[in-house]
């Protein structure tokens, strides 16, 4: 293993077989409903095409990029859209997938954001969740992975853009980011 990584925290084989379970669930509740799936760019490119393809069922996509602003640990940030999603989806059944749910900040105004684009309804589902470090309540209604609070990258995860391609999820060193 490369020395800039502590450990792998989540192996190929691991998320290949959480993301069988979690299409499966997906299938069961969304078999006729037509879901429309929105990959949060950048991190969560890798999940959201190995999640997509294992659907049986008939999905629709779209992507948004968006950056939470706050004003340090409070959590009075808000969402900038950098890229919005190319249709409306008032009445359709919406699942956004993330890779990481962190302090909550970007899914909470995210999904109010959302709301008023009056979807017939609106689920999040995400690769990974970090439940100690939340700030700010969001409902996780399809979670991959509860991980601890370490620095995390790999299969979408970058630190300084850096590492997005690796095919598994690692604790990165604090010597990469502490120097
Ligand atoms: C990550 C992640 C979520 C957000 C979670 O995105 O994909 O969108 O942070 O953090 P929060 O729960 O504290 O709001 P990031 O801003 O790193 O952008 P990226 O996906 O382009 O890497």
């Amino acid at each position: 293993m490369h020395s800039d990584f502590d450990s792998v925290l989540i192996s190929r084989e691991r998320i290949e077989a959480r993301i069988s379970e979690l299409a499966a669930r997906l299938d069961a509740d969304y078999g006729d409903k037509n879901p429309l799936f929105i990959c949060i760019l950048k991190g969560s490119v890798f999940f959201f095409t190995d999640l997509l393809k294992a659907l049986t069922i008939p999905a629709e996509i779209d992507f948004m990029a968006v950056s939470s602003y706050g004003d340090g640990d409070t959590t009075s940030g808000y969402v900038k859209i950098i890229k919005d999603l190319g249709r409306p989806i008032a009445g359709r059944h919406v699942v956004i997938v993330e890779d990481l749910i962190d302090t909550g900040t970007t899914l909470s105004h995210l999904c109010e954001l959302l709301k008023t684009r009056d979807p017939a309804s609106l689920r999040l589902c995400t690769l990974m969740d970090k439940p100690e470090r939340r700030l700010v309540d969001v409902t996780v209604d399809y979670c991959g992975f509860q991980i601890p609070d370490e620095f995390v990258v790999g299969y979408g995860l970058d630190y300084a853009e850096r590492y997005r391609n690796l095919p598994e999820v690692y604790i990165l060193s604090r010597k990469v980011y502490e120097k």
